[in-house]
């Protein structure tokens, strides 16, 4: 099992096969609940969802997870149907790569 470590805490880092052709990796806060995920479509790599508690955004948690997932998965990839957040967030990582 992979973890990540964020303010001083390690949080294990689960990997699923959520749903037929769907995979996920999610990492797990207090009482084994789920406080951030990302999940993508098998075949094409497309992220489907990716998500992180309020009070854990802008840690870096989901670029974290991101970029554990590519090595889950080279091809994984944005989705260009996006929320206001993740096209913000998306925003950010092209222009850092850039
Ligand atoms: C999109 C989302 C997953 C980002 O998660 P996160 O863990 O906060 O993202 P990161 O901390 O890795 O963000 C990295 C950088 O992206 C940018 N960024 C992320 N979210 C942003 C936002 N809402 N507005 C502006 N910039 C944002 C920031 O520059 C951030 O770095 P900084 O905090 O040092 O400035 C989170 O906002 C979320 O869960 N939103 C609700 C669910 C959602 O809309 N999901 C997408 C569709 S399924």
């Amino acid at each position: 099992m992979d973890a990540l470590s964020f303010d001083g805490k390690i949080y294990p880092v689960k990997f699923q096969l959520s749903s037929p052709g769907r995979k996920s990796l999610g990492i797990y806060g207090n009482h084994d609940l789920r406080v951030a995920s990302i999940s993508w479509q098998e075949f094409t790599g497309e992220i489907k969802h990716v998500y992180t508690s309020p009070e854990l955004r802008r840690r870096g948690i989901a670029t974290a997870l991101l970029q554990l997932a590519k090595t889950y998965e080279p091809k994984v990839h944005h989705s260009a149907t996006r929320t206001l957040d993740a096209d913000a967030w998306v925003k950010v990582l092209e222009r850092k790569k850039a």
